[in-house]
């Protein structure tokens, strides 16, 4: 059963990745509409046509570690070749660079990211304590857990913890501080863009991602830009609002 869900995550994160490398390379536009024409195809797009074909083909998980450094039981960080070599069930010690610190934990290879950050302890019994960003659908479709993973929108949900070494995780913490806000949290607070707020972490990373490759995004991108992020209070005007106030300072004017 662990094996199975492993697997699972491992398959999703992996041909997630492989999307969004295309998209970046440009053979995909990340922001086509949600159905797939002339080759585009939006997260949620991607995610409804992967189906149990492409969870079917899930890979070992050391495959997929491929050539990062992963550590494993009782050995200091070691490679991984090649496939099927396994890492667990039991706890490994990672090192994790979370908003610009290292993080040493031992982790169960199936644990997710998101899950590792929220509510595991490191290796000094402290907790990581980034609950920032929120668990609520924990299958890839309501966009709460989004991250960034080296500059790109992930969600936490989906990405292994062990997968996540050797790269830059920033959550929402990572963003601002209540004394020192974002432009993005700055302007999602003038306009309370927020009812319950569970979503709302998911939403000021995703916009803040969106901004960084566009800064004078139209209402219509923005709103393409989060299809992958559900508000259920449904807020979006004010969170659109917020993108485009954000927008603006960013762009001085
Ligand atoms: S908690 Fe990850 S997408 Fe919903
Ligand atoms: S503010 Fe409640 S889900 Fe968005």
């Amino acid at each position: 059963m662990v094996g199975i869900q492993l697997q699972t995550y491992v398959s999703i994160g992996r041909t997630w990745g492989n999307y969004m490398s295309e998209t970046k390379s440009g053979s995909l536009d990340p922001k086509s509409p949600n159905t797939k024409t002339q080759g585009s195809v939006s997260r949620r797009g991607f995610l409804k046509g992967l189906g149990a074909g492409g969870i079917g083909s899930a890979i070992a998980p050391a495959a997929v570690l491929g050539a990062s450094t992963v550590a494993t039981a009782g050995a200091v960080a070691a490679p991984v070749q090649g496939r099927g070599e396994m890492v667990g069930p039991g706890r490994v010690p990672v090192r994790l660079q979370v908003n610009g610190e290292e993080v040493a934990i031992d982790v169960e290879p199936r644990e997710t990211l998101l899950d590792v950050l929220r509510q595991d302890k490191d290796t000094n019994g402290d907790y990581v304590d980034f609950t920032g960003n929120k668990r609520v659908c924990d299958r890839a479709s309501c966009g709460a857990c989004s991250m960034l993973v080296d500059g790109r929108l992930t969600y936490g949900c989906t990405m292994l913890a062990i997968e996540a070494q050797g790269h830059e995780v920033i959550t929402v913490e990572g963003l601002g501080t209540p004394g020192s806000m974002s432009a993005v949290q700055e302007a999602f607070v003038e306009t309370d863009a927020l009812m319950c707020g569970f979503c709302t972490p998911g939403m000021v990373v995703a916009v803040t991602a969106l901004l960084e490759e566009n800064q004078d995004p139209t209402r219509d991108e923005i709103r393409k830009s989060l299809d992958g992020n559900i508000c259920r209070c449904g807020t979006y005007p004010r969170i659109f609002e917020a993108a485009e106030i954000a927008a603006a300072r960013m762009r001085g004017a």
